[in-house]
């Protein structure tokens, strides 16, 4: 077994009273750590994208609620509780897309009964919840890569979107987990990482990432994806995914959509990996998915450049759907899923409506697990 150096994206500090995150704004000139203690700290850092990546941002949006009370323990009870309630509505409003935040948000909010709970025992029940989102994380990073695993093959040409590695969640990735496991057991991995316009997570994070674990990583332009394809030089395309709806529609980074219908005109699969927290059975497709649309700045001033002329409209949506149709499988941490996809019955996933539902059990889906 090869020993890989994957980084940690999220952790509490080591007094834990704070939120450790690497500041990805800055990758790859720059590594430089920020450490989330106050309610703006924590709604700057998810809006901005100094953490970013789907569960990430639940895993840090809930440990930074935590963090975001501590100054108030001393407060009230009705006034602790209060703030509580606001803070995560706070936080939820920062990235509307990836289901994790709400989700993460909706679970520390159940650990706050109506029973008379002092400020302090309140607070602990708070943090004991976000370490065990975070805890619970790494594992199913770590689930999803042994479930993917099957997928790979020693000397496999993989091609990638966006950033869904370490960076992206608080262990091993989601895409990218297979990835990681592949090169702990010496198989070697080519990754073809799309640089991903407008903000260039794949080339500025999934290749930072992978170089510095030592995974063999390339750089194409987005347009040169469906290029790299015809020419056979790619044998499989694994992402991430924000929100997944019911029937296997997936919500992921503006351009994964234009890669599965390459995909399948060339006949190479398209698997997306994801924690089961991202599955959304309250949604029946991906029609009803809010997609987040960023500033124009993003795309008119592109790291600083003026890239559009001033006064010309500018779309940007941060995310695309994915039609199940276009879905070879979705590898979560509970196994390897094929169409058709029915998670509306399934006790996978997620069913929130102000509080969590956190069942585990499997049985009961329509789609297969293999
Ligand atoms: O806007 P971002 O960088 O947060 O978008 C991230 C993605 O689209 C990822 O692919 C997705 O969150 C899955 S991360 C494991």
């Amino acid at each position: 077994m090869r020993n890989v150096t994957v980084i940690e994206a999220v952790r509490w500090t080591p007094d834990r009273s704070a939120v450790r995150i690497i500041d990805q704004r800055l990758l790859p000139e720059r590594y430089e750590e920020r450490d989330l203690r106050s309610l703006d700290d924590v709604c700057d850092a998810i809006t901005t994208l100094a953490v970013r990546g789907a569960p990430a941002i639940g895993v840090a949006g809930a440990m930074g609620l935590a963090a975001s009370l501590l100054a108030h323990v001393r407060d009230t009870n009705a006034e602790f509780r209060a703030r509580l309630a606001a803070n995560a509505e706070r936080i939820r409003a920062t990235r509307p897309t990836a289901v994790n935040l709400p989700w993460t948000l909706d679970r520390m909010l159940v650990r706050a009964p109506s029973s008379q709970l002092g400020n302090q025992r309140l607070l602990e029940l708070l943090f004991d919840e976000a370490t065990a989102i975070l805890d619970e994380d790494r594992a199913m990073c770590r689930r999803i890569g042994e479930h993917g695993l099957a997928l790979l093959h020693d000397g496999a040409r993989v091609l990638t979107h966006c950033n869904a590695g370490a960076l992206a969640t608080a262990g091993i990735g989601t895409a990218m987990a297979p990835v990681y496991l592949a090169a702990e057991r010496g198989w070697s991995i080519e990754v073809l990482a799309d640089e991903t316009r407008p903000l260039l997570q794949g080339s500025r994070l999934t290749a930072w990432e992978l170089s510095r674990a030592g995974i063999p990583v390339r750089v194409i332009a987005d347009g040169a994806a469906a290029s790299m394809m015809a020419r056979g030089l790619v044998d499989m395309v694994i992402v991430g995914a924000d929100r997944i709806a019911a029937n296997g529609d997936v919500a992921n980074k503006i351009g994964s959509y234009g890669l599965a219908i390459a995909a399948r005109h060339h006949g190479i699969p398209f698997y997306v990996a994801a924690p089961s927290s991202t599955l959304d059975r309250t949604l029946p497709n991906g029609g009803a998915i809010h997609v987040e649309q960023r500033h124009r700045d993003e795309l008119a001033r592109s790291f600083g450049t003026l890239t559009i002329p001033d006064g010309v409209p500018v779309e940007n949506p941060a995310f695309d759907i994915t039609p199940a149709e276009l879905v070879t499988s979705i590898v979560t941490d509970q196994g390897v899923w094929r169409p058709p996809f029915n998670f509306m019955d399934s006790t996978l996933g997620i069913r929130y409506s102000g509080v969590v539902s956190a069942e585990r059990q499997v049985p009961g889906a329509e789609s297969r697990l293999v």
